[in-house]
């Protein structure tokens, strides 16, 4: 694997298609599973790894995000990882750079209502790096399920040469989802954590039960991630984020706080769905 800082160095140690998986950094298995789909389809398969600070917003953590620069070539590299791409401040943001993408309504809700710019921070950054690395496909978790909505929302909309892949959630065998933030809950905060893929395991048992009233679903899980401060759980139509509707896939998604970190998962809801657990991939 090359580790690659400029788009020189970059576009000399490709050849052929690219699929590319945007990240962050702080690489953990849900990471490691994203770059292993990319290789399937062989070619160059490019990881980015750049804190894109447009997209935190004022006091949230951009400062005290992980930063691991040698374990993160450690794991994409075992995981398949063609050139791990790690570009400057200013590869990405060059002087004069005045371009935004706004995506739309869905950027202001959700995530987006307690995260203003939020998504216009994923969109623009994740055009630009299109734009940079020119990638055939580009790879995405399922854990973020309304960044994955916003860039194949964009990826349409400015009709980028882009396929879009969803990639499930890779979880702890406890249920967690796994994410970059986990490294900060203390030991107690990580079992009040436990409380929303159990949540999410509560509403899905009783969908695939047959229940489909929205309040009837949401209720006893609300009860049961009383320990965590909610900004939402909400259940919505799978498609596109819109209402839930009741006979269409559907999706529970849950924010919130425990202690100072903010955690985010769900749970797709299939109306002829014979099982449905946060454990299937536990
Ligand atoms: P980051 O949080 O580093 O996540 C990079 C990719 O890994 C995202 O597509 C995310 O959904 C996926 N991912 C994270 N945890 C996962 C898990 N447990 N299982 C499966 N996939 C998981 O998301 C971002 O970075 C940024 O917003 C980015 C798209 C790179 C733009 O800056």
């Amino acid at each position: 694997m090359i580790v690659a800082r400029s788009i020189d160095d970059l576009r000399a140690a490709c050849a052929g298609p690219i699929s590319l998986v945007p990240t962050m950094g702080a690489l953990h298995a849900g990471h490691a599973s994203l770059i292993e789909l990319a290789a399937v389809d062989g070619g160059c398969v490019v990881v980015s790894d750049f804190v894109n600070p447009t997209q935190f917003g004022t006091g949230e953590d951009f400062d005290l995000y992980p930063r691991d620069l040698d374990a993160d070539a450690v794991i994409a590299a075992a995981a398949g990882a063609s050139v791990l791409f790690v570009p400057t401040f200013e590869t990405v943001y060059p002087t004069g750079f005045a371009t935004t993408v706004e995506p739309g309504a869905l950027a202001s809700q959700l995530c987006g209502a307690t995260r203003p710019g939020h998504f216009a921070g994923v969109a623009t950054i994740v055009t630009r790096l299109f734009g940079i690395i020119r990638p055939v496909r580009a790879i995405f978790g399922r854990k973020d399920y309304q960044q994955l909505i916003v860039v194949s929302s964009v990826t349409r909309d400015l009709a980028l040469a882009v396929e879009i892949i969803g990639a499930p959630t890779v979880r702890d065998p406890d249920g967690l989802a796994l994410s970059s933030r986990n490294r900060f809950l203390t030991a107690d905060e990580r079992s009040t954590a436990l409380a929303i893929p159990r949540a999410l395991d509560t509403i899905a048992a009783a969908y695939v039960a047959g229940e489909r009233d929205a309040a009837a679903l949401v209720l006893p899980a609300l009860e049961q991630l009383h320990a965590i401060q909610l900004d939402y759980l909400e259940l919505r139509n799978a498609h596109d984020l819109g209402p839930y509707e009741q006979l269409q896939p559907a999706i529970a998604l849950v924010a919130g706080h425990v202690g100072k970190t903010r955690l985010i998962d769900n749970i797709e809801l299939a109306p002829d769905a014979e099982r449905v657990s946060t454990k299937e991939f536990a």
